[in-house]
């Protein structure tokens, strides 16, 4: 009988007991249960919130002033272009698109370093795969490093280079108390890096404190790095929603002039309002042009182990958009208005209350309230207000007209 014939006969057993079955009883036991993602419950309690006049400040994605994160036009011309002449689904490879990964190159890098063949770059699934790749890069090239993330940052930067295998400390940023940036604290803690070890900073519109770093801060970071031998991460999530496409892009530039070896994680995920379609890309700096050979081979390595080849559309979409002016141009004034709503809410709500003024200066879609967690959840239950824990509010959750109402609920409690 061939073993297919024998599957066939064969009824399933309910349950086949053998040597190895307490074993597999016993498969996940080494899993510990894992807490429920806060800012998910955030939005089942907003849902189940009658009041109309509640306020979402949670999840971290642009809205309009109707509360809505709409589809830019840009993106919907390049689909209907897509749709119209894509005439494979066929596999890409593991760089992905690499016309999208050029093109974009010379938004976030402008062309002179775009240009450079010691910067090497792929596309990634978002983000967050580019800083997965850029730590499993890490983690191959140097075992022993440590990752160095500013207090507070992004909540998934830790468990992110953790789960690539490297170490990860935390050096002073914010002073939430004072509404600004800590940076001789930073500094100070920054002096106990190893050589070699890595600095993870925000290019632009830190998440979650808005709080940006002046010009003669980040030569200073230029200058410490290369001092120390640090290797300088830049995540940049939020290009052109700061103070422009260009302005936002200036630190990280910098940063690739001044040092030997950088990485660039990038996300085109805000910037193109492309959220579930995971748009991203990974450059590194090489001392070299052969060293950024050897670096280019493993990222490619590294991404076929974990996501083979990253999913196509989005990208694709970006791509068109860069490939066509007419598009290009209306996907930047697009993005101006985005920013420009930002920018006006930052500047609606500061007027309110002059203890709010810090909330004009800062950029990006975020900002940090000087709050508790009692603070944050009296406000949910008295007035309908919902924000992260920490205190972190999304700006763009705020309409022109309920700018008062969030103040007046606000006002207690600082
Ligand atoms: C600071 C920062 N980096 C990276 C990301 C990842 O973005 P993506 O959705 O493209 O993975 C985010 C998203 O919220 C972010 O805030």
């Amino acid at each position: 009988m061939t073993d297919h014939a024998l599957l066939d006969a064969a009824p399933v057993p309910a349950s086949v007991l053998g040597r190895g079955t307490a074993t597999l009883q016993n498969a996940f036991a080494g899993l510990l249960e894992q807490p429920a993602d806060g800012l998910l419950g955030l939005i089942a309690l907003h849902r189940a919130d009658p009041r109309p006049e509640k306020i979402d400040l949670g999840v971290g994605v642009f809205r309009n002033d109707a509360g809505a994160t709409p589809v830019m036009r840009a993106v919907k011309e390049a689909e209907e272009i897509l749709l119209g002449s894509q005439d494979t689904k066929s596999y890409l490879g593991a760089e992905g698109d690499v016309a999208y990964a050029e093109l974009l190159a010379e938004i976030a890098l402008g062309r002179a370093l775009a240009g450079s063949e010691r910067i090497v770059g792929v596309q990634t699934p978002g983000g967050t795969g580019a800083l997965r790749l850029g730590a499993e890069l890490l983690a191959r090239a140097r075992p022993q490093a440590s990752v160095w993330i500013g207090n507070p940052t992004w909540p998934n930067h830790a468990p992110i280079f953790a789960e690539a295998g490297l170490s990860v400390k935390t050096h002073r940023f914010y002073d939430v108390a004072r509404a600004t940036i800590d940076f001789d604290g930073m500094v100070h803690d920054l002096a106990q890096a190893a050589p070699g070890d890595i600095l993870l900073l925000h290019g632009c519109c830190h998440n979650p404190t808005g709080a940006a770093l002046s010009n003669e801060e980040w030569q200073a970071i230029a200058s410490l790095c290369a001092d120390r031998g640090l290797i300088a991460f830049v995540d940049l999530a939020y290009q052109g929603l700061g103070d422009g496409l260009e302005e936002d892009a200036q630190a990280t530039r910098m940063l690739f002039e001044a040092l030997p070896a950088v990485i660039l994680a990038y996300s085109c995920d805000k910037n193109f309002g492309l959220y579930r379609e995971r748009v991203g890309a990974l450059w590194v700096q090489a001392p070299g042009t052969q060293v950024a050979a050897t670096v280019r081979g493993n990222m490619l390595s590294l991404a076929r182990g974990i996501w083979s080849m990253p999913p196509d559309h989005g990208a694709a979409v970006v791509r068109t958009i860069l490939e066509h002016p007419e598009l290009r141009a209306d996907w930047a004034r697009e993005l101006d208005e985005m920013r420009h709503r930002i920018n006006l809410l930052r500047q609606t709500v500061a007027a309110q209350d002059s203890r709010l003024g810090f909330i004009a200066r800062q950029r990006g879609m975020f900002a940090m309230l000087p709050v508790d967690g009692v603070a944050v959840a009296a406000m949910r239950r008295d007035n309908g207000i919902y924000m992260a824990g920490n205190g972190r509010i999304n700006i763009a959750g705020l309409t022109a007209q309920n700018v008062p109402l969030f103040v007046a609920g606000l006002a207690p409690h600082i």
